[in-house]
């Protein structure tokens, strides 16, 4: 289904809509109305008239349930390249956001580069076949991991190297325009995934304070829709990562907590902590699921070759 085949849709219109980057049936279906008219130009009307159109051609709204269990066990879930992780996932869904959230060195950005390299693998090795988007807010980006990972996974180094396109965002403005700007590229690179590494630092060093709350937590707001509904539009999994700070807890006195409030909490369909034990064993511990029990654990070890299961796996 063409966006040009949405009734309504003429050649001058049509134009409006991709030049501003809005290329496909799904897009004008999720994302609101006033957005596309901003981003067009053309007046809010027209385009719910054209978004309803867009609805009714997809004729029947409602899905029965085992429609759309029939559709989640199709849609391919992405390796981690770990089987622990795996099994206590089920893999990385599309069409959600996942959240990996965790104390300094705990494996955030490793697993963010191994799912960049596992994305490209055949699907009966349970990749997606496809690209990955990198937005990388920290500067912790290594070329020389993924060429380790790469080559555990026995892919080609220049192939993989190529098919990651890393955005370096300075300041959250610019990952904020970073990410607008991803969804209307995502089918031409052929992406499968869309990382971003790390969702918050920028949003928390430049508003810092009680003061700035309100207005950091709104901007953060927009962006996680932003996240979301690339997600929604493609079906694909998105990722971010996130710290962990120390909040007053009734019951403990203090306990640690993902950064970002209920802001980030709501956006993640799937949080997981990572943390660290003794002798280099690292853990992934599910905090927030619509569908793993609340506290179902894993392990697993970071080696020169990248992210791998404990010995005996
Ligand atoms: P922050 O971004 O600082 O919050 O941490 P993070 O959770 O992103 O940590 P990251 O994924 O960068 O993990 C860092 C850890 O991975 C290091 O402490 C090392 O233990 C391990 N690591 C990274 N690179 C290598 C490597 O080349 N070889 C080995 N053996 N370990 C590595
Ligand atoms: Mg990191």
């Amino acid at each position: 289904m063409e966006l040009r085949d949405v009734r309504g849709i003429g050649r001058v219109t049509l134009k409006k809509l991709v030049d501003a980057g809005i290329t496909t049936v799904r897009e004008l279906i999720v994302l609101p109305p006033r957005e596309i008219a901003e981003l067009t130009g053309l007046p809010e009307s027209r385009v719910r008239a054209l978004a309803a159109n867009a609805r009714e051609m997809l004729r029947n709204e409602y899905v029965s349930a085992e429609e759309l269990d029939a559709l989640k066990m199709s849609s391919p879930r992405l390796t981690t390249g770990v089987k622990s992780l795996d099994r206590l996932l089920g893999g990385i869904e599309g069409g959600v956001i996942t959240e990996f959230a965790g104390e300094y060195g705990s494996g955030k950005t490793q697993l963010c580069h191994q799912l960049s390299v596992t994305v490209q693998l055949p699907e009966r090795m349970g990749g997606l076949e496809r690209s990955a988007i990198y937005v990388d807010t920290e500067g912790t980006f290594s070329t020389e991991r993924i060429k380790a990972m790469a080559k555990r996974f026995g892919l080609n180094v220049r192939d993989v190297l190529r098919r990651i396109y890393v955005v370096r965002a300075y300041n959250s403005d610019h990952q904020i325009e970073v990410i607008r700007a991803a969804r209307s590229r995502i089918p031409e690179l052929d992406i499968g995934i869309l990382i971003v590494d790390s969702l918050i630092n920028h949003f928390r060093s430049e508003y810092p304070g009680r003061e700035n709350l309100a207005v950091r937590q709104q901007r953060l707001k927009s962006h996680l829709q932003d996240l979301m509904r690339i997600a929604e539009i493609y079906s694909m999994p998105v990722i971010f990562t996130n710290q962990i700070v120390s909040s007053p807890d009734p019951f403990s006195g203090m306990s640690k907590v993902p950064a970002g409030g209920n802001v980030v909490a709501h956006s993640a369909t799937y949080r997981i902590f990572l943390g660290k034990k003794k002798g280099g064993l690292r853990y992934a511990r599910i905090i927030d699921s619509p569908k793993h029990p609340e506290g179902s654990e894993a392990y697993f070890r970071i080696t020169d070759e990248g992210v791998v299961d404990v010995d005996g796996e």
